[in-house]
């Protein structure tokens, strides 16, 4: 009726944002994921109800679930962390399509920086740089001893955990932690890439994140309002489920591989994916 008004702007579509990254429009793409990114390659989720990590930590007779990654609580027994890190402990599980996927944008010089909550690695595995990443909750690829602060690569911890033992540090007998961050620490130096990230992103993709966890769900509010935002999730989450979408906010419900292929396939970019995760997946046996 008011021909040009706010209230005529069409809603964006998937289509759209694919034809925008095939024509290079978009080439500073930030990507925010989760837990929900790993699913598909065998490592459970935090919050779904019944499959989520917090549904099942029982065994560890935890006062409640999070607790396993509350540094209060690591003070008090450290026990259970360290038989989750045994079981996430880099090498135990191999990328899927969509850290491929990542990778690929990277390839193609489109991605400005990934935003990940995953401690596991795999986004390293995928061949995406560590200087493309930011790892917001840290990573098993470093440590630090809480007494003395001496720093150890992850490398040197792999046969204590995997032995069941908790690493002490030769130095001062502390206990070493691996750099993941807990509930009550601070997020690494590098999560502040985002402040200048984020004003010059002009695609943001959020995917595999119920982005209940603070500051980083903050993040997804952080790009500038004409840009546009896609989700690749099971379920609405964040902004993309307050109702008051942006004609902008593009959301792909379903499984994160279905719709990441759905994208590829209107990329056209099916085989050049194949051959990154043929040759990926090579690289990965041969460790
Ligand atoms: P959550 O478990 O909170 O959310 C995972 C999201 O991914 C949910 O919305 C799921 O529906 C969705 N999902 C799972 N599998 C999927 C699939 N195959 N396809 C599509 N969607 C899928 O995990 P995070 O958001 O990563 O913190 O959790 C954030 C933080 O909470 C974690 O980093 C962790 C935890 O406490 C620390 O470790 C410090």
């Amino acid at each position: 009726m008011f021909g040009g008004g706010r209230g005529n702007v069409r809603q964006q579509t998937l289509e759209d944002i694919a034809e925008n990254i095939r024509e290079r429009k978009f080439k500073r793409i930030v990507v925010m994921a989760g837990a929900g990114i790993s699913t598909p390659s065998g490592i459970p989720d935090f919050r779904t109800p019944g499959s989520g990590l917090y549904d099942n930590l029982q065994q560890y007779n935890l006062p409640y679930a999070e607790a396993i990654f509350e540094i209060n609580y690591f003070h008090h027994n450290p026990n259970p962390f360290f038989a989750l890190a045994k079981e996430l402990y880099p090498g135990n599980y191999q990328p899927n399509l969509t850290h491929y996927f990542i990778r690929l944008l990277h390839d193609k010089g489109q991605l400005l920086r990934m935003y990940t909550q995953n401690i596991d690695g795999l986004e390293r595995m995928a061949g995406i740089p560590p200087k493309m990443l930011v790892e917001a909750h840290g990573t098993f690829a470093t440590a630090t001893c809480t007494v003395c602060r001496q720093n150890y690569k992850g490398e040197e911890l792999r046969n204590d955990i995997m032995e069941g033992t908790i690493p002490k540090c030769p130095t001062c007998k502390g206990i070493i932690k691996p750099d993941i961050v807990f509930f009550g620490e601070e997020l690494p130096q590098q999560f502040f890439t985002y402040l200048t990230d984020f004003p010059i992103a002009d695609l943001l993709i959020v995917m595999g994140t119920s982005l209940e966890v603070e500051p980083f769900a903050s993040l997804a509010g952080a790009v500038r309002g004409s840009v546009s935002r896609l989700l690749i999730n099971r379920d609405l989450v964040g902004p993309f489920a307050w109702g008051s979408q942006r004609h902008n906010d593009v959301a792909e419900l379903g499984d994160v591989v279905s719709g990441v292929k759905k994208l590829v396939e209107l990329l056209g970019w099916k085989q050049e994916l194949e051959v990154l995760m043929n040759v990926g997946g090579e690289r990965v046996m041969e460790k």
